[in-house]
């Protein structure tokens, strides 16, 4: 095991004491950091004692150790998952040369422009999710919530370590913005629309969660792939948290599904309203929060067509997914791919550069394993007996940015009116009426053991505990 020194003010397992400039530089901003955690993190949940786990190695099979801890003093640190010897970049212009340990001139603006990207999701998603503690569905749900909070956290330290450690005076003002922006701000936002949406309440939580942190999962394994050694290795480590986020959401939303499952059985109906009464979310509702949250996730992607993407891949920065697993020459010149465009009244296949399209592979990966989401939970209802099924929309529905935003596209894939999509809308996408059911059912239930009524328990708890730990402590 690499082992994580957790004497130093930072804990690190990058050396950080052999670089004192580096280390002050960093322990100026904690301070900062700290604050922001004050000011933006879990909302009024200083005090709490949170049964979390901390990283303590960096080898997956002994990297965590669980124990209560007050979120404020969660050790924040950085993480890099073990060097690799002899890396070479694998992908783009550069195959075959020794991957970079330090920025190479001529690509620094584009490496800062994504490490600056990435690192704003991490503190916008906590910023997202500040108020949910206050409706904790259980002490088991508030757990996690915090969990992943702490964890977006360590992610930010992971890109503001790159930004000091190799991108100077700039990389410093970088990190200092990245605490500045706010989720949703009209003057400072986020960087990415996504991340600038309200996470309201618990239903919108876990779609936020199974989609827009699968997203994640997708930017960060193409980074992985990346021919800045640096990157890809911090990047690995934070992967290994990832996959906590996604499980929080699938389970969440298969929890939500058997809990109104089994109220339309025993009730014997699949009105909404009297489902709504009985204090469960209908189907319909759930399906519309999909439709939204996977439609958003889906622009993260950036524009179909893009020189941007070509840019980073051809000058080895960002990767596609699982790259030595594509069978061609890993350079793409020449290669093609289809991307969709609109013609008439039609949505019509066109083939085009594959390098320019890398936005569009990479969306087209993250839609294959949402359909195997989404037939997870199809198993789960139709294990209860229920015949409704959920379906992810076509993907031009609801886009917002590339070739697509110019065209309205019902969530079965027709090219729709402007008046058919004001028709069809209130099918579709959650609308104010279903944002206030949802937020009428949304209500603290701490006592341990205890569920609200619209989900139904976990099968197991977290690190062995059963599901009535007390997961939470209040002090
Ligand atoms: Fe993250
Ligand atoms: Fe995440």
């Amino acid at each position: 095991m690499t082992s994580i020194d957790y004497a130093a003010r930072i804990p690190n397992n990058v050396d950080l004491a052999a670089d004192r400039t580096l280390q002050r530089a960093l322990e100026q901003w904690q301070p900062n950091f700290a604050g922001w955690w004050r000011e933006m993190g879990p909302e009024s949940s200083q005090g709490y004692d949170v049964y979390l786990r901390t990283a303590t190695g960096i080898d997956t099979e002994d990297w965590t150790r669980f124990g209560y801890v007050k979120m404020p003093d969660y050790r924040w640190g950085i993480f890099l998952a073990p060097a690799v010897k002899e890396r070479k970049i694998h992908f783009g212009d550069h195959l075959g040369e020794p991957a970079w340990q330090e920025v190479p001139g001529e690509h620094r603006a584009n490496l800062r422009r994504i490490i600056v990207t990435q690192g704003d999701t991490e503190p916008a998603s906590v910023e997202q999710q500040r108020h949910l503690g206050r409706t904790a569905p259980s002490l088991y749900d508030l757990r996690n919530l915090f969990q992943i909070n702490v964890e977006e956290g360590r992610h930010l330290w992971a890109m503001v370590y790159l930004l000091h450690r190799y991108f100077g005076r700039d990389g410093r003002e970088e990190a200092e913005a990245l605490l500045e922006r706010r989720s949703g701000d009209r003057d400072n936002p986020r960087i990415l629309g996504a991340f600038n949406e309200p996470t309201p309440d618990w239903l919108a939580f876990f779609m936020f969660t199974h989609f827009t942190d699968r997203d994640g999962k997708f930017q960060l394994k193409a980074l992985a792939e990346s021919g800045f050694d640096p990157l890809s290795r911090t990047t690995r480590f934070m992967l290994t948290e990832e996959a906590h986020h996604m499980f929080v959401g699938e389970a969440g939303i298969s929890r939500v599904l058997q809990r109104t499952c089994e109220a339309m059985n025993e009730l014997r109906t699949d009105d909404p309203s009297r489902l709504r009464e009985a204090g469960v979310i209908d189907l319909p509702t759930v399906q519309r929060y999909l439709n939204f949250h996977y439609s958003v996730t889906l622009d993260l992607f950036g524009a179909d067509q893009s020189s941007n993407a070509a840019t980073f891949y051809g000058s080895g920065l960002k990767g596609r997914f699982d790259e030595p697993k594509h069978a061609d020459d890993h350079r793409l010149h020449g290669e093609t791919c289809e991307v969709l465009e609109v013609e008439g009244s039609r949505l019509v296949a066109r083939r085009v550069p594959m390098l320019n399209a890398l936005n569009e592979v990479l969306r087209d990966e993250f839609i294959d394993d949402s359909v195997g989401g989404v037939e997870r939970w199809n198993k789960r209802i139709a294990k209860t007996g229920v015949d409704l099924r959920l379906q992810l929309p076509h993907k031009a529905f609801n886009r917002r940015i590339g070739t697509l935003a110019g065209v309205k596209v019902s969530p079965s894939g027709e090219v729709v009116t402007q008046a058919q999509w004001n028709d069809g809308a209130p099918q579709w996408l959650p609308g104010e009426d279903d944002r206030a059911f949802v937020a009428s059912l949304m209500a603290r239930s701490i006592e341990p053991g205890r569920f609200a009524s619209w989900i139904a328990p976990p099968a197991t708890g977290i690190d062995g505990k059963p599901v009535d730990f007390d997961y939470v402590r209040f002090g």
